[in-house]
């Protein structure tokens, strides 16, 4: 029987697609491969949104081509978001360069093969319009196309009947989902009617889609977890329109005051680009006066990477990277201190928490709100929810003591 491993990069889509690629291939009877030398067939879904991405496909090949000289009949794919450029490149080192919606025909109706128990993410939609100028997306990924709901009804009722605790909707602009006359408010709020005890959260949505009747149904379902990832990507009007972000800071900043004024205790996280080209200091700095502002949980910040393709690739990528680098650590101090500060608020409250897994004996889980929560218990509590104590609050955790199993 051949054996298969797989390599993926990238985001909680990316993770999702080689689910779908793993049951593919084992419908062509291949088995999973204990590990990579064990394996026949190699697939790399790779990620291409920073050079840092593709520079680590190209840190494979030394080792697959020793791989290749131990079993001569191991063949590698690469597949997932792959530029034009980036293909050519890669065909002379891989078997094959295949689509991702070529290699899972019939995408979305294909069963993946579920990494966890009880989480499952579910994509509701693939592609993007928006053509933010720095991101490959658009390009990687085509437009967008919404799959049909009574797909993805169905197979998050099949997930809660198999007891699945918490169900992820993805897609790069999860809020433009559009299928017949099902937009993405309506579409929660069918997802949130399905009967059993689960937590439903999505990502990413985009500010400039946010609509009321979205904050109106994550309000009202009881089942939609109080954590946004909300990408601002800058706090600079002048880099947002470069950045072809449809939206100002001031039109941001209400959004949150509208979420934060019905949903008084949202978590908040946001994706941050420094170095965009043309920063300059002032602007930056108004990304920082964001920061302190909005007092984010989380934020997800990246150095700004030319991307081919991209319309931003014809500006001149001005920003040194060892000043894009004091830039990203600069918010990141910012963020350390409005995290504990807004993580302090816990103390001494009981928290429900999806108990993830093991480490170095304690238990990790999530909570409702999408904080990590670390404590002691026994591992047969994992995939379970339960009720913790938080006893201290940390940037980036809360520590606690269990109070009861659900
Ligand atoms: N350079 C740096 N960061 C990028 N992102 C997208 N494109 C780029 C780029 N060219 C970031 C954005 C996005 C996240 C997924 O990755 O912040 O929200
Ligand atoms: Fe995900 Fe974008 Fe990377 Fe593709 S390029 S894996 S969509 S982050």
């Amino acid at each position: 029987m051949k054996k298969y491993w797989i390599i993926t990069y990238g985001c909680q889509m990316n993770h999702s697609d080689s689910e779908r690629i793993a049951s593919v291939l084992e419908k062509a009877k291949y088995k999973s491969a204990p590990n990579i030398e064990g394996a026949d067939l190699i697939v790399v879904n790779m990620c291409s949104i920073r050079q840092s991405a593709v520079d680590r496909v190209h840190g494979l090949i030394p080792k697959f081509k020793k791989l290749k000289l131990k079993n001569n009949k191991l063949e590698i794919i690469l597949t997932g978001c792959i530029l034009k450029k980036d293909k050519r490149k890669f065909s002379e080192k891989f078997d094959l360069i295949l689509d991702i919606k070529d290699l899972v025909k019939g995408y979305f109706k294909i069963k993946p093969k579920y990494q966890s128990k009880f989480s499952a993410s579910i994509p509701i939609m693939t592609g993007c319009n928006n053509f933010c100028s720095y991101c490959v997306v658009p390009y990687v990924r085509d437009r967008e196309i919404s799959r049909p709901v009574k797909d993805i009804l169905n197979e998050i009722r099949s997930l809660i009947k198999h007891d699945y605790k918490e169900i992820w909707l993805l897609g790069q602009n999860v809020n433009s989902y559009k299928s017949g006359n099902t937009n993405f408010a309506k579409l929660l709020k069918m997802v949130n009617n399905i009967p059993g005890n689960f937590w439903i959260r999505f990502t990413s949505p985009h500010p400039k889609d946010f609509s009321n009747e979205l904050i109106e149904i994550i309000t009202i379902g009881e089942k939609i977890t109080p954590y946004l990832n909300l990408p601002a990507q800058s706090g600079d009007d002048e880099i947002l329109k470069k950045m072809n972000r449809n939206y100002t800071v001031k039109k941001y900043k209400n959004l949150v005051k509208k979420i934060r004024k019905k949903i008084p205790d949202i978590v908040l996280s946001t994706d941050i680009i420094v170095g965009f080209p043309g920063e300059t200091k002032k602007q930056f700095e108004n990304t920082a006066k964001l920061f302190k502002e909005i007092k984010f949980d989380m934020a997800y910040i990246s150095c700004y990477s030319i991307r081919p393709e991209t319309s931003a690739l014809e500006l001149k990528d001005s920003v040194s990277s060892s000043e894009k680098k004091k830039r990203e650590e600069k918010l990141n101090n910012i963020l350390k201190k409005t995290a504990l500060e807004n993580n302090k608020k816990y103390i001494g409250k009981i928290l429900e928490v999806l108990v993830e897994k093991e480490k170095q004996g304690f238990l990790i889980g999530k909570s409702l709100h999408y904080k990590t929560v670390k404590f002691k218990g026994k591992k047969n509590l994992i995939g379970k929810f339960i009720k913790v104590k938080i006893i201290k609050a940390e940037p980036w955790r809360l520590k606690g003591k269990i109070k009861k199993t659900l």
